[in-house]
Parts: structure tokens; sequence; C-alpha cells
């Protein structure tokens, strides 16, 4: 069980201890930072789940505060499920939230803060008139759940989204109210794809189209904004967006492109994330998505433990005007705070087959930042070595394969001899005839535990012809590896659990498996110091 200890996170969001899943009604109000999330108090496993409630000044140090809500109610008494917290034209916060009835029915349900003075809002108070919107007709009791944050329509009404299915699609039901109290469905949905099942933990937000990292309040809406529409697949349990145009007179969205909706298209991680959420944070201007990372170990280890499961770090998000087909997702900035003290390497040519120690690295708490020369924009005539007949798979060992330019990248959590080792690495290959670069996190050799999911995870990264360089920055915390490809366009989270490469045993390395040799410009890597996370009770 010492071993259990190491694998604790020291800079990602999780409680003391037991279950933690989705995020809930993220938000800033009053200098500090609110994060709810699904929680259930008496052990490391799902079960009849509460609100969680914690609060942060800066989004990385955390103070644990008492349950914000537990099902007490017949219209939540099997649990306070997933929801979202809007901020009112009075400036009053509200919370929907869908509660499970005495009889297992998905409702939502109205909350409220019980004393606005209280920036840390500690008490709330379930509206009496509960619940405000049931199961409509033709939508099965237990498909009708995560009410959205919402957004102030062109016509003065608030619009709130709520995912379903009907048979096997997916869709986005939407809902009109003067008063937040008394809700009307919109005779069409806002949203719906073919065969992909029901669609949980619905987002729907705005993005600036010109690229500006800053974030918009949700209910923006206008010609210099394009929308995004994310569903939680409860099928595949996958996190899905698609970027679109939202016409805000008929309460209607369109993907960009429509060949690429949701669950065919685009993801915001790769690997294990999943039941996200964005909040507008006004304290910053800024659009921040925070999502879950569940566990890839057995439930019997989860109870050994005593814990399961962890927040992403937040992310800032915004529009990709470079590339206009995709979203940009970097660690907010105060993630910067935590670096220590930092190794860096330059210029270093790694021949093809090459692994390399990187000195002074013992530990397993990093953010490092990477960048290699870009051999599809460096070497003009790359056909004779792209493998054309089937396209690259991330699968698992796929980091020992050999290719021409890759597999290239970085070894974390590695042991001494390489027993265990978390490979993050660039391959290139092709992709509609073209020379095209996929990120990749290999967990096939990340730990000698056997009872652990150890598949392996990436995606096509979009990089610009004119772009010279691939990029990586890949943050550890014991058992996180969260890896950001080319600035952030492609995103991929793993769980793993080292036996060997535990705290100071833990290595880095870089290494090419690939025949060609390859430049790595340059390397940083800070250590990260552990955050402060302790319940507020404690500190006064
Ligand atoms: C997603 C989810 C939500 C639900 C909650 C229950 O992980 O299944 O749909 O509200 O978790 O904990």
């Amino acid at each position: 069980s010492s071993a259990f200890e190491s694998l604790r996170t020291a800079f990602h969001f999780q409680p003391e201890r037991n279950w933690i899943n989705d995020p809930n009604a993220p938000l800033y109000y009053n200098g500090w930072y609110h994060l709810f999330y699904q929680y259930n108090p008496s052990e490391a496993i799902w079960g009849l789940i509460s609100w969680g409630h914690a609060v942060s000044v800066d989004l990385v140090h955390w103070l644990y505060l008492d349950l914000a809500m537990e099902p007490d109610q017949w219209y939540d008494i099997n649990g306070v499920w997933t929801g979202s917290a809007t901020f009112l034209q009075d400036g009053r916060i509200a919370v929907l939230y869908t509660g499970s009835t005495n009889e297992s029915v998905q409702v939502q349900n109205l909350a409220f803060p019980e004393d606005p003075q209280d920036a840390l809002l500690r008490k709330w108070v379930k509206y009496s008139g509960n619940p405000v919107l049931t199961p409509p007709t033709g939508i099965l009791s237990t498909d009708f759940r995560d009410p959205t944050t919402a957004w102030l329509g062109a016509d003065g009404l608030w619009r709130l989204g709520i995912g379903s299915k009907v048979s096997r699609n997916g869709i986005a039901i939407i809902y009109s109210s003067s008063d937040f109290v008394n809700w009307t469905m919109q005779d069409h949905y806002l949203h719906e794809a073919e065969d992909t099942g029901m669609w949980e933990c619905l987002d729907f937000y705005p993005i600036s189209k010109n690229g500006s990292s800053s974030g918009l309040d949700t209910s923006v809406y206008g010609d210099d904004v394009k929308h995004v529409l994310k569903s939680s697949m409860d099928d595949s349990k996958l996190d899905f967006y698609v970027i679109g145009t939202y016409d805000y007179e008929n309460y209607t969205f369109t993907p960009d492109n429509t060949e690429v909706d949701l669950g065919n298209g685009l993801r915001y991680d790769y690997g294990k994330f999943y039941a996200s959420k964005t909040f507008y944070d006004g304290n910053k201007g800024r659009r921040i998505l925070w999502g879950w990372i569940n566990e890839s170990d057995s439930m019997q280890d989860d109870i050994e433990k005593g814990w399961a499961c962890v927040q992403a770090l937040p992310r800032q998000i915004w529009f990709d005007h470079l590339t206009e087909s995709n979203l940009i997702q970097w660690p907010i900035d105060e993630v910067m705070d935590l670096r220590r003290s930092k190794i860096s390497m330059r210029h270093t040519l790694l021949e093809g087959g090459s692994v390399m120690e990187i000195p002074r690295s013992s530990g397993a708490q990093w953010d490092i930042e990477l960048t290699f020369e870009n051999p599809i924009s460096n070497h003009g005539h790359l056909d004779h070595m792209l493998d054309t007949d089937e396209p690259y798979f991330c699968g698992a060992g796929s980091a020992a394969k050999q290719g021409y330019y890759g597999p290239f990248g970085l070894l974390v959590l590695a042991s001494d001899g390489l027993q265990e080792q978390t490979a993050v690495y660039f391959y290139i290959t092709t992709l509609n005839g073209k020379p095209a670069a996929v990120a990749c996190n290999d967990q096939s050799r990340s730990t000698m535990a056997s009872d652990v999911d150890k598949a392996s995870y990436g995606f096509f990264v979009p990089v610009l012809e004119t772009e010279k360089t691939l990029s990586l920055r890949v943050i550890v915390d014991h058992s996180i590896v969260e890896t950001f490809a080319q600035g952030g366009r492609v995103c991929i989270t793993s769980r793993v659990y080292p036996t060997l490469a535990l705290d100071e045993n833990a290595k880095l390395f870089v290494f090419n498996n690939g025949t060609m040799p390859i430049t790595l410009q340059q390397l940083d890597a800070w250590q990260m110091s552990k955050v402060y996370m302790h319940p507020y009770a404690t500190v006064q």
C-alpha cells in the first residue's frame, strides 16, 4: 500500500478520500473559484452521489468544504447528479442539477446559495417547487440528465440544453424560460447525431472567431463568434466536441463541417477524460475546461487505495484561428507557478534507435516542454518513407515499432532499466496522401502490474506547412500523464500505475525509435511542487 501512496497526485484536484466523478457547476464568485463534484463520501467506488465542494483563489491550491448538497429529498434521494451554474441578471447564482428520484427517474432541480454574502457559498437551498423539469413524452426516464449552464436568447428568454437520446440518436433538447423556474421545451432539438447513443453532460458555449485566447460569457452571440457543442458519449465514455454556428433566432446549431459531427469528429482528449464542463472565468476573462480522469486499475485496487479518480488540470480553451478547425487547450497559467528547478537540453541530435537518459531527472512531478524539428517541413521528399497502405495505429507497443521518422519523443515515469516507461511521442505517417504527424501516449509498458488497462491512445495532430517544429508539453503527476501536442491542438491524458518508477525512482528519457535521425531543438523540464489541498476547517 506504500506503492499506492506514491500513485496519489501532488497537484491534480482530488478529495482526501473516496470516489469522485464529474466536475459540477464550476464558477468564480467574489474572489473564490468554486468546484463542485460528483462525490461518493462513503467509498472509493461510484454509488450514492452527493455534491462535494472545494474553493480556491488560484485554481491550483484548494480548500475542501462540507458537502454542498446531499440526497435528502424524494426528487434526488438516489443521487444528486451532474449540474451547472448560471449567473442570473440580478447577480444571483442558480444551479440546475439532475436528481435521481425515489423511483430512479431523472429530473432537473434548482438550488440557490442560502447566503449570497458568503463568498464560500457553503450552504445551498433546494427550491421548494422542485423538480422544475421531468422527462418529456417520448424520452425514457433514465435518459434525461445533466443540464447546461443557461444562456440568454435574443428574445430575452433563458435557454438551456439537456442531453438525451431517441432510439439510437443522441439529442440536445432545448428549453426556454423567463423566470428560470418554468421551462418550456422547444419544438426542435438544438442538435442531433445519428447512432451516437445517450448524450451526457452537454456543454454549449461561444468562442471568438479571431483566435483571441480570451473567453466569452456563455450568453454572447453574434457574427464574431462560433459556438462549441460538447457531448459526453455514454456508450463510449468519450468527450466529443464540434465547432459550428448557432442560429440565435431559431435555436439550432449547425456544424462547420457536416462530415465531422459529434461522435465521429474531434475529441477534447484522446485518452482518459470525460464528463467535462467549461465555465467563463469573469475574474480573468477566459473560458476554462474541467474534466474528470477515471482510473484504469481494478475496482479492488481503488478500494485498497481508498480513493479513486481525479480532475484534470484546468485548461484554458479557445478557437485555433490558424487551423480554423479545432480548439486550443492549454493548462491555465497558474500551473506555471508550481514550476521549481529546471533542467534543459538544446540542439541534440537523436540518432535512429537511440534512448538517452536526461541527467538529474529523478522525480514523478514534472512540467516538460520540448520541440523537435518538423521532418515534414524540413525535408521535402518524404514520400518514399511513409507507410501508405494503412493509417498509423497508436496501439499497444507502438512506441517500440520502427518507422522512418518516429516514433520519437519522451519516456516518462521510467525505471532505471526501462522495465517501466510511458512513451509520449510523434510518428510521421500519411493522411489523405500527405505526410501527417500523429501524437501518442503508449501505456503498454507503463507498469509491471497486470490488472491494469494499458490501452494506448493518440490522434493526428494538425501541423501547418509553415510550422518548422513539432512540440509537446507533458505534465507528469505520479499516476497521471497529460500531453498537449502542438500547442494544445491535441491532448492525451493517461492513468499509469508504476510499481518501480515511483517518486525518486522515476526518470525521464528522450528517444528516437525511427531509422532517421531527428533533432531535439529544445527541452525544458521543471520539477513541480505539491499543492496545498486541505479541509477549510483545519486552517481556521
Ligand atoms: C457522467 C454521469 C452523468 C450523471 C453523473 C452521475 O459521468 O453519468 O450523466 O449525472 O455521472 O454521477
